[in-house]
């Protein structure tokens, strides 16, 4: 399974540059900070990587969708001419870097300067070392197709696979017309979609292929939520290729549908499938995952957010300071939204809390009441 160790970024949205070194990342990474400091930014990166990798016509359909290339790049095409990044896997076999550069184009477009697939054998720069360039020009990333190429375990492999293997969730979407709530295709369960559109889906497979994971599952719901019994997830006769996220209380035989079930009830089952399936994404981005829960939820959120980093990589923002006090203090990561003496714009920074610098303070407060009395830096908006 292949870690993202690194990540540096220049001119992408309110991030102007994550520094010479990049952000460094570890099994667990909580972004905190005020409101638009730039945390969803980053999360909004992953976003882009995760459409650009897996839809056709990804990249652009992004693009536009966000509104454009100057919405994209920091304060705009002018400004910012050229957006960059390197993603930094780690894997057993030694360092993998996807290495890509843009550049707005005609229409408010963007455009491939740069597409790179590197390995190094140690992540200095000793060791072997080699690359293969994809190309200028592009439109959508080459990536995919060098991989398919050469389907050995080439860098290219190795990368398309780490690529599709990041994925971002946001379930904030509860809304009459969301998803969640309309009967989707049965079939749809390859993996859990970023807004669970398909958590009906995704339930009925784990239920019938890994009924343990399915039961754990649904007595995690039951925690939160104690008059819940289980989901139905049975096809109509007239419609045996779609499903609808039905579900019945404890001890009545009544079925209900996801409109019955609470915004919160509804988020809390997203998360715990996303966080207890049997063959999660090995690096799970997601967005303030405490949206709409109850504190006691929250809680048991913190708690499921630790089992799942046993298998995946966590990074997530919060504003939730119960979900923060779940973290030690070297899983965070503050976000600030900095005026910039050279150009007297705002511009986001992160930095890693040092665990060090903070052992007196622990002592006496929780991560919550720290970041309350604004030691941490980042201080939660009231
Ligand atoms: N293209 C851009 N260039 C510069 N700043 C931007 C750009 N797009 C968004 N921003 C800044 O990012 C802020 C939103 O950041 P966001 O990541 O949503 O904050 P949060 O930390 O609350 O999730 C906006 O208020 C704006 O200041
Ligand atoms: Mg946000």
């Amino acid at each position: 399974m292949s870690i993202l160790a690194g990540l540096k970024l220049e001119g992408f949205k309110s991030i102007q540059s994550l520094g010479k070194e990049g952000l460094t990342l570890d099994r667990i990474n909580v972004l905190i900070g005020e409101n638009g400091a730039g945390k969803t930014n980053l999360v909004s990166f992953f976003k882009m990587l995760n459409f650009m990798t897996t839809v056709s016509d990804g990249l652009q359909s992004w693009v536009g969708k966000e509104g454009g290339a100057s919405t994209v790049l920091f304060y705009g095409a002018k400004t910012t001419p050229k957006l960059s990044a390197t993603l930094q896997f780690q894997n057993d076999g030694g360092c993998f870097e996807y290495h890509l550069e843009m550049a707005p184009a005609a229409g408010d477009a963007i455009i491939f300067l740069a597409e790179q697939a590197i390995f190094r054998q140690e992540p200095s720069a000793r060791g072997h070392q080699s690359s293969t360039a994809f190309g200028t020009g592009h439109k959508e990333p080459k990536l995919r197709e060098f991989a398919q190429r050469d389907v050995q375990n080439t860098p290219a492999n190795t990368l398309s696979k780490a690529l599709s293997n990041l994925r971002v969730f946001h379930f904030h979407d509860t809304s009459d017309t969301a998803k969640i709530k309309e009967r989707g295709y049965i079939g749809d369960n390859l993996y859990l979609h970023g807004d669970a559109g398909n958590l009906a889906a995704m339930l009925h497979k784990t239920k019938h292929d890994s009924p343990d994971y399915y039961f754990r599952i649904i007595k995690m719901i039951q925690q939160v939520a104690p008059f819940f019994g289980d989901f139905v997830l049975e096809t109509t006769d007239t419609n045996r290729e779609k499903i609808l996220l039905r579900w019945s209380e404890r001890g009545s035989s009544d079925v209900f549908g996801p409109n019955q079930l609470s915004d919160g009830t509804l988020r809390f089952s997203a998360l715990a499938t996303l966080l207890l399936q049997p063959e999660p994404p090995s690096i799970i981005v997601i967005d303030e995952p405490e949206l709409g829960l109850h504190p006691s939820a929250i809680s048991v959120l913190g708690a499921l957010v630790h089992t799942a980093a046993e298998q995946s990589q966590i990074i997530m923002t919060t504003q939730s300071p119960r979900l923060l006090d779940t973290f030690d203090s070297n899983n965070v990561i503050v976000t600030t939204h900095e005026s910039m003496s050279t150009h007297g714009r705002f511009a986001t920074k992160f930095k890693r809390l040092d665990a060090e610098k903070l052992t007196s303070w622990l002592d006496e407060y929780c991560l919550s009441d720290l970041w309350e009395k604004n030691v941490l830096g980042g201080k939660p908006s009231r």
